[in-house]
């Protein structure tokens, strides 16, 4: 009965554990969710008003459809004031999540016969994305020894005459690495020497410690930004993620596509949402200094934690909300049922055994890792490294 596009693809692994947290919640059990992709505090107070305000003002109608001018000319002032980069408005296409403005530009550039190069690990949806327009991924593995970081050499290895494009997200989700300007230099090399199309997922952009600067792939000159789609959102650096807004910036001819394919499938991001976008890019700076204050508290915390479990070793974390701790001393021990033969195994035992959710890292792509969102409490990552480290020390 289905298409034999959507047999090619997962239901979102994220979701599903989320779910099952929130189920058993739901049933009254005392669980501690570090599944959660959401920052855990309120949408910028002046954002709230402009969304209000807009309702009041009854701008509810349908808006145009790459979004209205005035957050697409936001949109412009942030990626000049933040990252040097030039963009007019018809650059720019205002989209409902970035998950979504990921789809159509999937959508827009791939088609069967063209290889996508994915670094690993990966958030999830980029893979399904790709196969659902039809192309074929590579997945290349960085390192976690390199500080999950692909090399020039690793890229240029994974290249083809059918390589069209690499999806590169920094921060990123699920390690927190995040590349420096020398790192991305030599990337962007192989990427102008084989004429590849860089997809850069800029969402966790301004979620960034130890006082880093970030760099956008696109920044390094005119050869990158023509050949690059930077694509961010709202939901991660302003708490916004139910309002749904992400947004894409580059070469015209792939806007223009994009749009094509939304004024077909969406139409425009919610006109509510957009004005909220609009105060949020322009006033909330202040709220964004404060949740990163708190997050990398909470990075510190968690790292700490995570370190000092028998076996684990753990990455720091440059950006985003997530730890990506190697958990491969417990594959193979056994649990109260049977043997732990994957991470999956272990977040299903820590979910049932400790109450706590945990992704497994198979969902992105690793198989001796597990994801924790730090995107809950410190009272919450105490109690919940202590149930880890019970239920891990129960493990024959
Ligand atoms: C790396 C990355 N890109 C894109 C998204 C999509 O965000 P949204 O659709 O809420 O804008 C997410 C959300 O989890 C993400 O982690």
């Amino acid at each position: 009965m289905l298409a034999d596009r959507v047999k090619r693809i997962e239901h979102s692994p994220t979701l599903r554990i989320a779910a099952s947290a929130k189920r058993m919640k739901a049933e009254g059990l005392d669980v501690l969710d570090f599944s959660v992709g959401q920052p855990d505090f309120a949408t910028p107070e002046p954002a709230k008003q402009a969304g209000k305000r807009a309702i009041d003002q009854n701008r509810t109608g349908y808006t145009a459809n790459e979004g209205i001018p005035e957050l697409r000319e936001a949109i412009c002032d942030k990626l000049w004031a933040d990252n040097g980069l030039r963009y007019t408005p018809e650059d720019i296409i205002v989209s409902p999540g970035a998950k979504a403005t990921l789809y159509f530009l999937a959508m827009a550039l791939f088609q069967e016969g063209d290889e996508v190069v994915i670094p690993a690990p990966y958030w999830v949806s980029y893979p399904e994305q790709v196969k659902l327009a039809g192309a074929t991924v590579v997945f290349v593995r960085a390192r976690e020894e390199n500080g999950f970081k692909l090399t020039a050499q690793e890229l240029d290895a994974a290249v083809t005459p059918r390589t069209k494009a690499v999806i590169l997200n920094y921060p990123s989700n699920p390690t927190g690495a995040c590349y420096t300007r020398d790192e991305l230099v030599p990337l962007a090399q192989v990427c102008i020497a084989h004429d590849l199309l860089v997809i850069s997922d800029e969402i966790y952009e301004k979620l960034l410690y130890d006082r880093r600067t970030f760099t956008s792939i696109a920044a390094l000159g005119p050869e990158m930004q023509a050949r690059t789609v930077v694509v961010n959102g709202m939901s991660k650096t302003y708490s916004m993620t139910g309002w749904r807004l992400g947004y894409a910036a580059g070469p015209r001819e792939i806007i223009d596509a994009m749009g094509k394919i939304q004024s077909h499938s969406t139409s425009n991001a919610t006109s509510i949402a957009q004005w909220a976008g609009v105060e949020a890019l322009r006033s909330a700076e202040e709220d964004v200094a404060r949740m990163v204050t708190e997050f990398e508290r909470r990075r510190d915390l968690v790292l700490t934690r995570l370190q000092a479990l028998p076996g684990v070793t753990c990455a720091r974390p440059e950006g985003a909300f997530y730890a990506f701790p190697n958990v491969a001393a417990y594959l193979g021990r056994r649990g109260p049922r049977a043997v732990i033969e994957s991470t999956l195994d272990l977040a299903t035992y820590l979910l049932e055994e400790a109450r706590v959710a945990v992704v497994p890292g198979e969902a992105f792509g690793a198989s001796a890792n597990i994801r924790l969102s730090y995107a809950v409490s410190s009272e919450q990552i105490e109690e919940g490294l202590d149930r880890i480290a019970a239920a891990l020390q129960r493990l024959d």
